[in-house]
């Protein structure tokens, strides 16, 4: 059978879900501005450095060009802002828009995005002080994030959204080509003040952005895996579901009788095979098929 677009039908199984897992990728972003991987001409994977960059070795050949590349996305990603599509899934955090579209949930959606650049997490800081902290511990950034960095010699991760991550970085436009940078100049744990320390935090060793590359196992997919056993309602937002392991999230949780609902602009890979398909951009059908619409106006002013 094929999937339904019926928001109304689409709203009753949304109304009977009781573990719901929202997973998005670089779709729910393009509303945003910020480029996709496949498919639009402007792709990122039309970009070589988008895949000679997105694997651990380069980095430790080229830590220089590897950070220039990091930074100019670290920029655009800073200047980009939230969309309507981000506020919706933000919505399903707060009390009174659960208790009218997912009374039976038992808690909220746990969101896995696959997206780096962070986005949900500041739409979700745009939520009432009471429910931001726990919102945000149903966020899995399944990638890492463009604002992370963990140090090669400690180990240390920290979170920070200053634009120049080290001074020799704060000199790359976001157009501009490759300069060398000398390594003592990259972004180091302690920072550029670095003076000599090896504790733990200011040991002066090397960043590099906490992101997945290809060939590395995305931390926390214990817990993912965890809740996709238990998920009854699946909601893909934005994401080619060509990457694996989230392009297997879907048969997973159709296999133990859970329902799929794919939000897209375009077809995508085995969509013909969920219960409903919502195709156009999701900073429109999201906010019009959760029948969110104002609240997500409230949340985006
Ligand atoms: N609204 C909804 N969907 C959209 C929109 C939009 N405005 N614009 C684009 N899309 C859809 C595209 O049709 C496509 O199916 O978003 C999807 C983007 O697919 P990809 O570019 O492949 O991005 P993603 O699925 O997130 O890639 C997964 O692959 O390269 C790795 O680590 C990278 O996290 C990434 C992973």
């Amino acid at each position: 059978m094929p999937p339904s677009s019926d928001p109304t039908i689409f709203r009753q199984t949304l109304s009977s879900s009781k573990n719901i897992i929202i997973l998005s990728g670089a779709g729910l972003s393009a509303p945003s501005g910020l480029s996709t991987y496949r498919g639009s001409v402007d792709s990122l994977w039309s970009n070589p450095d988008v895949v000679k960059y997105s694997s651990h070795t380069t980095f430790a050949e080229d830590p220089s060009g590897s950070w220039q590349f990091y930074h100019r996305r670290r920029l655009l990603s800073l200047d980009a802002k939230p969309n309507p599509g981000h506020a919706a899934l933000a919505a399903l955090n707060l009390p009174e828009t659960a208790s009218r579209l997912i009374p039976a949930a038992f808690s909220p959606p746990l969101h896995v995005t696959q997206n780096i650049d962070e986005l949900s997490l500041r739409s979700l800081s745009t939520l009432p002080d009471g429910v931001v902290a726990d919102s945000i511990k149903r966020l899995i950034q399944m990638h890492g994030s463009l604002f992370r960095t963990r140090c090669l010699s400690c180990k240390k991760v920290e979170h920070s959204y200053e634009r120049n991550i080290s001074a020799a970085l704060g000199d790359i436009s976001i157009t501009g080509g490759p300069v060398d940078i000398p390594v003592e100049k990259l972004p180091r744990c302690g920072g550029d003040e670095w003076s000599g320390s090896n504790r733990y935090g200011r040991c002066g060793g090397l960043l590099r952005p906490d992101v997945v590359w290809f060939g590395e196992v995305p931390p926390l997919m214990g817990e993912i895996a965890r809740n996709i056993t238990k998920c009854d309602l699946l909601i893909i937002v934005g994401t080619s579901a060509l990457v694996q392991p989230a392009a297997g999230f879907a048969s997973q949780v159709q296999t133990h009788g859970g329902k799929v609902a794919v939000f897209n602009i375009d077809r995508s890979a085995h969509d013909e095979d969920a219960d409903f398909l919502f195709l156009g951009s999701c900073d429109q059908t999201l906010p019009h098929v959760f029948d969110v619409v104002d609240v997500v106006k409230e949340l985006c002013e």
